[in-house]
C-alpha cells in the first residue's frame, strides 16, 4: 500500500485555502486548471493530459520545461549550499552569474544587482535612479515617468509608473510625482503589423512636454518596456526608443528598459536593447534568467551609475537596499545552467530565425471572424478579439478556458487579447499546432 502523505493527513486538501493570484478565484475553484508536471514544450494535468505551452508559462520558461542540465544543477546546488547571507557575505556563483549577465548586456551595462522577481527589479531600478541623482548632488530629480498601458509588476513603485488601470485603481494614491507617456498603440494606424509599426515614433516627443511642464531638474528617470508585453503585445514604433533615448540624454534623465519579458531571447536577441540598437542606463530582468525554474530578478546598471555610489567611508554600505534572497544560491545555479543552455542550443538565434515563420502563422488568423488585430514581434503574438456586448474580456477568458480544457493549449489573456509566446525551443510543427488550436478556440467562442 502507498505510504500515506503525512503532510495532508491533518488538514483537508481542498481548493479553499489558496488565494490564487491575478485569477477569478470563484470561477477557478469551480473548474480548476491544474498542472502537475511539465517537460519541454508540454504541461501535463494530474490525469496525465498533455497541454501544449503556448505561453512559456508566464513568459518565462524560455528554454522549455524541466530541462535536464538546469534540474541537475539546481539539485546539486541544494545539496552543496542551501543559503548564504546576501548582505556582507556572498557565494562564488553570484559573481559568476553577474559577470555572465554583464557580458550579454550591451555597452557598459555591466553592474548587476540581484533580487527575486520582476516587481522587485523594477522597484530596485527606480530606487537606484533616485539615489543616483541624490549622491551626485541632484536631489531635486525625484519625478518618475512611466507609460500608459505599461506593466512593471505589482510593487508600489511598479504600479505607480505602470499604466494598467485595474492594477492601480484599488491601491490608493500610489507614489507621488509620477507622470505617464501616452501608449504607443493605435489600431487605425497599426493594425495587422508584423514587427515594429511604422506609425508612432512621434509619441516619444510627449516626454518634451512633460519636461517643459516640470523642468528637467525635477525628473529622475523614464521607464518603459521596449515591447509592452502584459498589456497585449505592443511592439515599439520604428524610431520610438531612439527618440526617447535622445530626449533623456538632452535632459540628463535616466532611461530604464524593463526587459523582464524581452530579456533572454524573446525578441531574438539577448536583450531588446540590442535588437533596437538603443542602450538604456538600466535594464531590469527576471523570468528568462532561470527559465522560470527558480525565482530571480535583477537590475543591470551602467558602470557610471555604480561608480557614482562608490564614495564615502569604506565600512558603510553604498546603497541601502537588498533582499534576504538576493542572488540565492539555487537561483544562481539555475541561472548559470540556463545561460549555458541558451548559448549551447543557440536559442536566441533560433528565436530570430523562427520570427518570420511565427509571424506568418499568426497573421493567417487575420480573416477569422471576430479578430480585430494581430501584432507580432520576436516569438510573441497578440490577437485582439471583438468583445461580447457589455462583457469586456469574457470572450478571451472563455478562449483561455477552452484552450486548456478542450484543445490542450495554454493561452495567456489580458483584457480581450490572446497573448502567445512559447518557449524558444518551439518547433515549426508546434507553431502550426499552436495556431491551429487557437483558431479553433476563437471560432468556438465567437
Ligand atoms: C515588464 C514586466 N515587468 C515586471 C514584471 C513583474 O514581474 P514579477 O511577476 O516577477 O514580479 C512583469 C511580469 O510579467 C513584466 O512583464
Amino acid at each position: 500500500m502507498a505510504e500515506p502523505n503525512r503532510r495532508s493527513a491533518a488538514v483537508p486538501n481542498d481548493l479553499e485555502a489558496f488565494w490564487v493570484p491575478f485569477t477569478p478565484n470563484r470561477a477557478f475553484k469551480r473548474a480548476p486548471r491544474l498542472i502537475a508536471r511539465a517537460k519541454d514544450m508540454h504541461y501535463y494535468t494530474p490525469e496525465g493530459r498533455a497541454v501544449l505551452d503556448g505561453t512559456a508559462g508566464l513568459w518565462c520558461t524560455n528554454a522549455g520545461h524541466n530541462r535536464e542540465p538546469i534540474v541537475a544543477d539546481i539539485q546539486r546546488q541544494a545539496a552543496e549550499l542551501d543559503y548564504a547571507p546576501a548582505f556582507q557575505f556572498a557565494h562564488p556563483k553570484s559573481f559568476e552569474l553577474a559577470s555572465r549577465i554583464a557580458a550579454l548586456a550591451p555597452g557598459d551595462l555591466d553592474r548587476v544587482f540581484f533580487c527575486n522577481s520582476g516587481s522587485e527589479a523594477v522597484d530596485t531600478a527606480l530606487k537606484i535612479a533616485l539615489a543616483y541623482h541624490h549622491v551626485r548632488g541632484q536631489a531635486s530629480r525625484t519625478r518618475l515617468i512611466g507609460r500608459e498601458r505599461g506593466y512593471h509588476g505589482v510593487g508600489f513603485g511598479g504600479i505607480s509608473v505602470g499604466g494598467i488601470v485595474a492594477n492601480r485603481k484599488h491601491f490608493g494614491t500610489l507614489l507621488a510625482g509620477v507622470d505617464h507617456l501616452p501608449a504607443t498603440y493605435n489600431r487605425e494606424h497599426q493594425a495587422f503589423t508584423k514587427g515594429e509599426p511604422d506609425w508612432g515614433a512621434h509619441l516619444a516627443d510627449d516626454l518634451e512636454r512633460i519636461v517643459a511642464l516640470h523642468d528637467a531638474s525635477t525628473i529622475a528617470a523614464v521607464i518603459v518596456e521596449p515591447m509592452a508585453g502584459s498589456t497585449g503585445v505592443l511592439p515599439p514604433p520604428k524610431g520610438y526608443l531612439e527618440r526617447l533615448r535622445a530626449i533623456c540624454d538632452r535632459h540628463g534623465i535616466l532611461l530604464i528598459f524593463d526587459e523582464v519579458i524581452t530579456g533572454f531571447g524573446r525578441l531574438g536577441r539577448a536583450f531588446a536593447a540590442e535588437r533596437y540598437g538603443v542602450t538604456p542606463d538600466m535594464i531590469t530582468f527576471a523570468k528568462g534568467i532561470t527559465s522560470g525554474a527558480v525565482p530571480m530578478g535583477g537590475v543591470i546598471a551602467r558602470e557610471g551609475i555604480y561608480d557614482a555610489f562608490m564614495r564615502g567611508p569604506e565600512h558603510v554600505a553604498e546603497l541601502f537596499h537588498g533582499y534576504t534572497y538576493s542572488a540565492h544560491p539555487l537561483a544562481c545555479a539555475a541561472g548559470l545552467a540556463t545561460l549555458d543552455l541558451y548559448r549551447d542550443e543557440k536559442l536566441f538565434e533560433r528565436a530570430k530565425e523562427l520570427e518570420p515563420v511565427w509571424a506568418d502563422a499568426a497573421m493567417a488568423l487575420k480573416s477569422v471572424p471576430g479578430v480585430l488585430d494581430i501584432r507580432t514581434v520576436g516569438l510573441t503574438a497578440g490577437i485582439d478579439l471583438a468583445s461580447r456586448p457589455d462583457a469586456f474580456g469574457k470572450r478571451a477568458y472563455e478562449a483561455m478556458e477552452r484552450g486548456f480544457h478542450d484543445e490542450g493549449v495554454m493561452i495567456r489573456i489580458t483584457g480581450e487579447t490572446l497573448a502567445l509566446t512559447p518557449p524558444l525551443i518551439v518547433s515549426d510543427a508546434q507553431i502550426g499546432e499552436i495556431f491551429d488550436k487557437v483558431k479553433r478556440v476563437i471560432n468556438a467562442v465567437m
